[in-house]
């Protein structure tokens, strides 16, 4: 099945998945609204991440935090200096895009972390010209992608919106450890809101200026990096990567936890790994040939970054895709914020008496890349049914099941429908419907991605059974209204 990001996109919009922000007034290019099956879609992937990550440790806690921040906190975290984008514009015209992702487009490679004289060089070299009107580029320049804001009459001082979610958990972190009993591994997650002014958003919500985060940051002390408690469950377990030495041919290779400590990864950062292609194959359901660890250069990562491996998904149109990263991200958060604001971030490790800055591991997920993703994967043109069917698994559908009465013009029939339906909505997202055929009915549930449809029948006045159907199979099955809520608490999982 092959379907372009426009196709996803004219697929979300109709179905109310995800559309344009704001469209009666026009819109803005790079935001977004969830509908009303995108916003269960989206809140069922949050809450799988939250029990799983979250899970991963008793010291692991979500909280949550202002978008804005004080320039204090971008001065520190290095945002104001380098969060920057390079941008290529036309000398005649008002194209403009981000360098990398033109000269990538221009010429099949990937080209991040460059200087703008770099990429001016390139342009030269290979001659390239406006993809609008054909005249000369400009030479390269760099924007800051952060959006400032002026708070209340000015004298407020200044504040940015937040362009990562993680300044939010290095700037509780010393509080929030002194809460918490002064333990370390500590994690903070935050599931929320980042902004970031992107020169070309683009690709629906691939690349936006405001999209959700999930990014669970864990603070703790170097000295133990090469060593995790449960590292041995994980030794054996192949990760499917594409490591820099074997990126000619793109091919990826199985590689176990062990092999990858033998490369200089410390198994503190191989454990985490592990735990998130866990987490995309056993948890989201992500064919394995879809996944994989992209392991970045020293010039494509982050200069913060020791250790960085992006995950990626592959989608129809745009190939592997990064939903996600594994940033080992050393003092750098913690050092800065202890420069700028004069607070001690330093802690007391009471078994030996050493006092140090913790370092932060980084789990960095986009939410919105990855609900994408998980359309794009999961959309089917189904030739035989004559429709669209949504494979999601049943933890992420928005609605597991639905309820249909037979016909809606038999008050005995539609009585039991709505009983079944009252019986079932407490325990599972459910919905009723009683319009149309029920061919359309099934048509309708198999686009929202519903796994079970339940219709009530002629005969349930009878025998007091009903039929499920199968999305998957469109296989029917009677089984009794007194075994049913058993019966799909079966199913679920
Ligand atoms: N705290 C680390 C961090 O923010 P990042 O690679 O810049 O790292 C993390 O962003 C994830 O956020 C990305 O892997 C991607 O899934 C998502 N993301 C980044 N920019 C985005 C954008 N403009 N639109 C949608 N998602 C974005």
């Amino acid at each position: 099945m092959t379907h372009t990001a426009n196709d996803v996109a004219s697929f979300c919009k109709k179905k109310g998945f995800i559309y344009a922000s704001s469209e009666i007034h026009g819109g803005l290019a790079g935001f977004y609204d969830y509908g009303h099956l995108g916003t269960k879609l989206k809140h069922n992937f949050e809450n799988l991440w939250r029990k799983y990550f979250l899970g991963l440790n008793d010291n692991f806690f979500e909280i949550e935090t202002a978008n804005v921040m004080p320039e204090g906190v971008f001065k520190a975290s290095g945002h104001l200096e380098n969060f920057i984008d390079p941008l290529i514009k036309c000398s005649n015209c008002e194209f403009g895009e981000r360098a990398d992702h033109f000269l990538t487009k221009k010429l099949g490679k990937r080209f991040e972390g460059l200087k703008p004289e770099e990429y001016t060089a390139l342009v030269e070299e290979h001659n390239l010209k406006c993809p609008a009107c054909n005249h000369e580029l400009l030479p390269a320049t760099i924007i800051n992608m952060m959006f400032p804001l002026s708070l209340g009459t000015g004298s407020g001082g200044k504040g940015y919106l937040r362009p990562e979610t993680a300044q939010s958990p290095y700037v509780n972190f010393k509080l929030q450890y002194e809460l918490l009993r002064k333990k370390l591994p500590l994690g903070l997650a935050i599931v929320g809101r980042a902004y970031r002014n992107e020169i070309s958003p683009r690709n629906f919500t691939l690349r936006q200026r405001e999209f959700t985060q999930a990014e669970l940051q864990i603070f703790f002390n170097p000295d133990k990096i090469k060593f995790h408690p449960d590292f041995e469950t994980v030794k054996n377990y192949k990760l499917r990567t594409l490591l820099v030495q074997d990126r000619e041919g793109e091919a990826v290779r199985e590689k176990s936890a062990s092999e990858l400590l033998q490369l200089g990864l410390p198994q503190f950062y191989v454990y985490h790994l592990v735990k998130i292609q866990q987490f995309y194959l056993d948890v989201l359901k992500i064919p394995a040939e879809k996944f994989r660890l992209y392991q970045l250069s020293d010039q494509e990562k982050a200069f913060y970054n020791l250790f960085h491996f992006d995950l990626e998904i592959e989608l129809d149109e745009h190939g592997f895709t990064e939903m996600g990263g594994l940033h080992y991200r050393t003092d750098h958060d913690l050092g800065g914020h202890q420069r700028v604001s004069k607070e001690n971030m330093e802690v007391l490790e009471e078994e030996t008496g050493k006092k140090f800055v913790p370092h932060v591991l980084e789990l960095s997920f986009g939410v919105d890349r990855n609900v994408y993703a998980l359309l794009d994967l999961g959309l089917e043109d189904n030739k035989e049914r004559g429709n669209i069917v949504l494979h999601l698994s049943n933890q992420l559908t928005p609605f597991y099941g639905a309820v249909f009465p037979l016909v809606k013009n038999k008050p005995e029939i539609t009585a039991k429908a709505e009983s079944v339906y009252r019986l079932l909505k407490e325990g599972y997202s459910i919905y009723y419907d009683e319009s149309g055929s029920v061919g359309r009915r099934y048509a309708r549930a198999d686009e929202m991605g519903v796994r079970y449809c339940i219709t009530v029948d002629f005969d349930s006045l009878v025998d007091e059974a009903v039929t499920i159907r199968d999305r998957e199979t469109t296989k029917q099955e009677r089984v009794k209204i007194s075994h049913l809520k058993a019966k799909l608490f079966e199913l679920f999982f």
